[in-house]
């Protein structure tokens, strides 16, 4: 596809001005729209772009009012900075729509496809601000070290994208290194400090997450019963391990496999004993919610079902802009022990090693999704799913494919379709609905048999 901007320098003369004549009546058209651009100005790369503010605001310190040492990488320094915010602007309109699809009582899952677009864009976003800071590293220390006066006290600790940008993916407050006894709030006045408050007040993707993991279908105990399947499996498994190590003749090695097995019993019981999660949340080395993380954990066990595939990616997005934002931070504090050694940070703090403190498991949002490996268990153990569960995920297709007019009632097995009852139809889809995660309801297949709508879901 041509560049929407190409004017046709290079092209034919003719083709130029029929382009010309087609451009100048889009921008007649486009004229009325030009918010804050004055009508009588075209639309252009440079004006929609507003390219000349763009380029006016990078002004250098170093060289200002005739100064005799100008530093000539403050330019880098300033555009490199300048391109981050930018890019953080994008994560957050970006986040705040997931965000906003995900937050409702059951998820459409035609919007799916457009939250995975999304999480993916953000991941590959972050990972390519890992990428720049090699560009910075090309300003050699020394160099820095000449422009480090003009910057006074200011710093990136002040980036309030950067905050807003963790508060809505979900960093926890309480686990925040403070760093020279300072709030990372503290820092922020008036409008931006009221950004800030206000986006901690409101659900984060981690939240929103929860919830829609917490409905995943097959985890209510007068259903599928996953728990209680799982904690079978996993028992068996124990115990079996159990049996195999008593039977070790080896006194040394059945040592080592009795604790092996003690070990997993520990393991699990991490999972299989709710209060344990509850305290191990309190303390924030778990962010998820006990149900939530037994949906996670139905997703990743039975993933290669069709209508998991969605769901899965979703989590596999997740897990990516998790990792990548510990790249940002890892890339970021060496880059800056490059860059000023030891030396305390131009906001104050101890520099790389405050830097290096960020980059643990307390900033981290997704990390119980990393640890559900932890409790994987192998294929040939995995609790097969129910014939009536496996109907459940495939009756909403099947109620898509229906025509209303025609297929009123199956001839051969005397179902009415449930697209000619429009109320039933929602519910049959919330009902069945996979990545909208509502709970399978019993009475779906009871309707699907019993061939009348006598019952509403
Ligand atoms: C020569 C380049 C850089 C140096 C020497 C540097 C140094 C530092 C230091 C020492 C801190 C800790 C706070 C302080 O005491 O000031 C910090 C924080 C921070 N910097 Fe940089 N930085 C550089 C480039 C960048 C760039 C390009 C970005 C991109 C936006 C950035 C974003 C941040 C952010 C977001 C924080 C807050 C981190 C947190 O509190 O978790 N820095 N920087």
């Amino acid at each position: 596809m041509a560049c929407p901007y190409f004017a046709g320098k290079n092209r034919p003369s003719s083709i130029q001005s029929q382009a010309l004549e087609s451009r100048q009546s889009i921008d007649a058209s486009h004229s009325h729209h030009n918010n804050g651009i004055n009508n009588e100005t075209p639309l252009s790369y440079k004006t929609y772009l507003k390219i000349p503010q763009l380029l006016s605001a990078q002004s250098l310190l170093s060289s200002e009012g005739g100064k005799v040492t100008p530093v000539h990488d403050e330019h880098l320094f300033i555009i490199t900075h300048q391109a981050f915010e930018l890019w953080f602007k994008q994560i957050i309109f970006d986040i705040e729509s997931v965000i906003k699809t995900f937050d409702c009582e059951y998820l459409e899952e035609r919007n799916t496809l457009c939250i995975i677009q999304r999480l993916d864009r953000v991941s590959q976003i972050v990972k390519l601000l890992c990428d720049q800071f090699p560009i910075i590293e090309t300003m050699t220390p020394q160099d820095f070290l000449e422009m480090r006066v003009y910057l006074g006290n200011s710093s990136g600790f002040e980036s309030m994208q950067f905050r807003l940008l963790e508060i809505k993916l979900g960093v926890c407050d309480e686990l925040r290194i403070l760093y020279n006894k300072v709030h990372y709030t503290d820092v922020f006045f008036g409008e931006e400090k009221d950004k800030i408050f206000k986006a901690r007040t409101e659900k984060s993707l981690l939240d929103v997450v929860n919830n829609w993991l917490e409905r995943t279908p097959g985890l209510e105990a007068n259903g599928f019963d996953f728990f209680g399947k799982y904690k079978s499996a996993v028992n068996g498994m124990i115990d079996q391990n159990k049996v195999h190590a008593e039977a070790c003749e080896d006194l040394d090695k059945k040592q080592v496999l009795l604790e092996e097995c003690q070990s997993q019993v520990d393991i699990f019981a991490t999972l299989f004993d709710e209060n344990l999660h509850n305290e191990l949340r309190a303390k924030g080395n778990r962010r998820l919610t006990h149900k939530a993380t037994l949906g996670a954990l139905f997703i990743y066990l039975y993933r290669e079902e069709p209508r998991i595939h969605l769901p899965f990616q979703i989590l596999q997005r997740l897990m990516d802009i998790d990792s990548a934002m510990l790249k940002f931070r890892y890339n970021h504090a060496c880059m800056v022990q490059r860059m000023i050694g030891s030396k305390i940070g131009t906001g104050g703090s101890s520099g790389y090693m405050y830097l290096r403190s960020t980059c643990g498991d307390r900033y981290r949002v997704f990390l119980d999704l990393m640890n559900l490996s932890t409790y994987l268990i192998t294929r040939d153990r995995i609790p097969p799913l129910s014939a009536k569960y496996k109907h459940g995920m495939s009756i909403h297709d099947w109620m898509d494919n229906l025509s209303s007019s025609e297929n009123d009632v199956d001839e051969e097995s005397g179902i009415h379709s449930v697209s000619s009852h429009p109320s039933l139809a929602e519910k049959f889809k919330k009902a069945t609905s996979l990545s909208g995660q509502l709970i399978l309801d019993e009475n779906v297949n009871h309707y699907r048999h019993a061939g009348k709508p006598e019952t509403e879901v």
